[in-house]
């Protein structure tokens, strides 16, 4: 029987890709079978995230429920890859003498070749280096499941906000050549994917490379995307409020492909505070990118990140956050408490407000985000709506479930067996929940 790889992935839309791929080099080279049972696999693999300090206890506590298989089964191939990798190193053998393989995020195609020299030495093999050779030229063509694909199209990030361990742990900015995303792109759409999502830290700062020697932009680049037949809908993330650039706005203008779903960071809404994060932009800027946005896309969804008791945090710098979600009419939020991390700039300022001010502070602001999202999602009913068919519901039988441009999930009743991938439209007949909905089929696009 063939080995089976086990790999557990944590944080962002990035590890999960980079975990995909990575399971599909490992099976091609080293024909290792996906399990989702670590009991029964023979290589272990954690890709982490160390974004905040309770992402990195996990890694921890993962580590150690692994340890005991190890200890029944010592032929055991234990890994780590991802920001925690990165940011610890060899210092990770310290707390884990057990792991075999510490990799970082832009490693993770030589992982075949680690695994190997493991098996010679006997010794844990660690390489968190930032080679200049693009991973992507190391890892196979991503494989596709459903009608929704996510592309990288860059790695790390250059911006140094002064609360973020990104730039150091997946390092600096460095974008996928033009071709190679047109490639992997076209790729996909050939296999049936009508949906992609481009992921990097901050798309709106990509630059790539064209075989003639230019660089292309991201507005350049998803005009170009948008040219390639059967791509139905294109969304990105993460985007930089101070790289919103007018000619990626007026994208929106002659693009339908680009749904009216933008994420958007911004972290929070007062200008000392985001003088204090070192974003580089103030709150009138993000606002005016929105209402620019908005002038030609009135049906803009807008999510964002937000960072609640970043030091120094008044009562009223809050206020200014609350405000910029109502001002803002935020649908969506990622907010989490601040959290110092080690070598980053913020994390040598006084930080004196108390966490029961902090969590008290983060339960109000989603509070405020939920009752947005909820006015939006009943503001649904009644309207025609294109989704994008995933699976069959779990919860209603004989129905399929979808989602919108918005990232509402749709249920409606149907009987074919093969609708995953296609996009139809429903006319939506009820609010489920806050992001729920019940549809009604109209029609049949495939
Ligand atoms: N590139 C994105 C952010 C990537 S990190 C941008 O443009 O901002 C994802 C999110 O994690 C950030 O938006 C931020 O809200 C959160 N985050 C990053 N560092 C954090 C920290 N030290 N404490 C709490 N949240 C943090
Ligand atoms: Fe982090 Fe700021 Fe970059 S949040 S990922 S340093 S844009």
């Amino acid at each position: 029987m063939g080995k089976k790889l086990y790999i557990e992935t944590q944080g962002c839309q990035m590890n999960e890709y980079d975990s995909a791929r990575l399971a599909d080099l490992l099976q091609e080279r080293e024909q290792l079978e996906r399990t989702d049972d670590p009991r029964e696999a023979d290589i272990l693999l954690l890709n982490t995230c160390s974004i905040r300090e309770k992402a990195q206890e996990k890694v921890f506590s993962e580590l150690g429920r692994w340890r005991q298989l190890k200890e029944q089964r010592p032929h055991l191939i234990i890994g780590v890859g991802g920001c925690v990798a990165s940011q610890e190193g060899e210092d990770l053998l310290k707390r884990a003498p057990f792991v075999d393989l510490i990799f970082g995020p832009q490693t993770l195609h030589r992982v075949p070749d680690m695994m190997q020299q493991r098996r010679q030495a006997r010794l844990p093999v660690v390489d968190v280096s930032f080679p200049t050779i693009e991973k992507f030229d190391h890892l196979p063509e991503p494989r596709v499941e459903s009608g929704k694909a996510f592309v990288s199209i860059m790695e790390g990030c250059s911006k140094y906000c002064s609360f973020c361990v990104v730039p150091y742990t997946r390092g600096e900015e460095v974008s996928r050549p033009f071709d190679d995303v047109i490639a992997e792109v076209a790729h996909l759409l050939a296999q049936g994917v009508v949906e992609i999502t481009l992921l990097g830290q901050n798309v709106n700062g990509y630059r790539g490379r064209e075989h003639d020697g230019g660089t292309v932009s991201f507005a350049s680049l998803l005009e170009h995307l948008a040219t390639l037949p059967g791509l139905l809908r294109l969304r990105y993330t993460t985007s930089h409020p101070l790289e919103f650039s007018d000619e990626l706005i007026e994208c929106y203008r002659h693009l339908p492909q680009l749904v009216s779903h933008v994420h958007l960071p911004v972290q929070s809404g007062s200008d000392r505070i985001l003088a204090a994060m070192k974003r580089n932009h103030d709150r009138a800027d993000y606002l005016r990118r929105i209402a620019r946005l908005r002038a030609i896309r009135p049906d803009l969804h807008l999510s964002s990140d937000f960072i609640v008791g970043f030091p120094g945090e008044s009562e009223e710098d809050f206020q200014a956050t609350l405000d910029l979600i109502r001002v803002a009419d935020m649908d969506h939020s990622y907010s989490f408490i601040y959290s110092a991390r080690p070598g980053t700039p913020a994390a040598d300022l006084v930080d004196d407000t108390p966490l029961t001010v902090k969590k008290e502070r983060l339960q109000r602001l989603k509070d405020l985000i939920s009752a947005s999202t909820l006015d939006k999602t009943r503001a649904m009913v009644g309207s025609r709506q294109k989704i994008l068919v995933e699976s069959p519901s779990t919860r209603y039988p004989g129905h399929w479930v979808g989602s919108t441009f918005n990232q509402r999930i749709v249920h409606f009743a149907a009987t074919e067996t093969d609708l995953a991938g296609r996009l139809i439209e429903v006319e939506i007949s009820a609010a489920l929940t806050i992001n729920a909905l019940r549809g009604e089929r109209c029609d049949l696009h495939s």
